[in-house]
């Protein structure tokens, strides 16, 4: 086999600093994460830059930042087998952006239906970033490498558009970038809102009693999911149509490891109130860890600011070769 082959595959993710991060963030992204860094070369970075296409708050941006940080940190990421890092950090993003978009056609931004979504939402504030935002996040991954893109189903179209960006740079001046694959995971992916459990789970439901946050306290967990929206059928088992209990059988299995059979025989002949409260303690005790991990991580800036510190370090040096060869391979006289 040849090195090529043999070679362990980089994975790379972000996220958005933008409020706090749901069980849905959680089971569907940063557990994965965890899980990911004991197979791969894993690099996860907060996307801050990301979250400038909106309005933001200054004060409140530069605190969930931070606070993502440590969310991840708290999550398990494990700061010695992965590289976790700040996008803003790490000027190489910005520039290979710019080369990236300049290889972007207008027409293909045109047909991200994130962007059409998100400049229906922020109609006073249709900017040149949030339009150019996918060549930005194919910078992300190009920059690293990356084989493998773990994330949500909304952000397929992202990695399809980064896969046309790089074919077509490779086309043009040689092989320069790894094509990278999405990886979606199947289970838990789409964690459904507790109201309306057709529509996913966001933190930026008005209905807070809608979501759960990784840092909910138990108290408000165990009360939103007795809150949960169900069905009137009063039966424990997974079946189209049955939207809400259906979300909840695949929360309680994430959270317990059980199997969906092992779950409906366990609540055979039960309420839903017994049920709702088990789900509801079950996720209690998932995020206990990370809650706890989380309030001693935030009190402690230094150590944060360590990781991060040396995190865009590694970063850098990564980042810099794969700069250096695209400025090369454009033409530009290298100093
Ligand atoms: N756009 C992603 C989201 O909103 C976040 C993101 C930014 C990202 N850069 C990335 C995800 C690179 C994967 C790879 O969820």
């Amino acid at each position: 086999m040849s090195e090529v082959q043999q070679r362990k595959k980089i994975i790379l993710s972000g996220i958005q600093p933008t409020g706090t991060f749901t069980l849905g963030n959680y089971i569907g992204a940063l557990s994965n994460w965890v899980k990911l860094q004991e197979e791969y070369h894993s690099a996860y970075m907060i996307a801050d830059l990301h979250a400038l296409t909106v309005k933001q708050d200054p004060i409140k941006l530069r605190q969930q930042i931070l606070s993502a940080f440590a969310v991840v940190l708290a999550c398990g990421v494990d700061p010695e087998k992965s590289l976790v890092f700040m996008q803003s950090h790490i000027h190489q993003h910005a520039e290979l952006n710019w080369v990236l978009a300049c290889h972007t056609q207008f027409g293909e931004l045109s047909r991200m239906t994130q962007f059409k979504d998100k400049s229906a939402k922020n109609a006073d504030n249709v900017n040149a970033g949030l339009f150019t935002y996918p060549s930005l996040m194919a910078a992300d991954i190009l920059l690293y490498q990356a084989d493998l893109v773990p994330v949500g189903a909304d952000q397929k179209q992202h990695i399809e558009i980064t896969r046309d960006i790089a074919t077509r740079f490779n086309h043009l001046y040689g092989n320069t970038f790894t094509i990278p694959e999405p990886y979606i995971p199947k289970i838990g992916a789409r964690i459904m809102s507790l109201a309306e459990p057709t529509k996913k789970m966001s933190k930026s439901d008005e209905n807070t009693n809608a979501f759960v946050t990784i840092l909910d306290k138990p108290e408000t967990i165990v009360k939103k999911f007795k809150r949960a929206v169900t069905d009137s059928d009063m039966k424990v088992c997974y079946a189209e149509g049955k939207d809400g209990i259906n979300n909840l059988i695949s929360i309680y299995s994430t959270a317990t490891g059980f199997s969906y059979e092992q779950i409906e025989k366990e609540f055979e002949g039960k309420g839903y109130g017994d049920f709702k409260k088990a789900v509801g303690e079950a996720v209690v005790e998932l995020l206990r860890p990370v809650r706890e991990n989380y309030e001693r991580l935030i009190a402690d800036k230094a150590y944060l600011e360590q990781c991060y510190q040396a995190g865009a370090e590694k970063a850098a040096n990564l980042a810099q070769c794969t700069l250096k060869k695209v400025y090369k391979k454009v033409g530009l006289v290298m100093k």
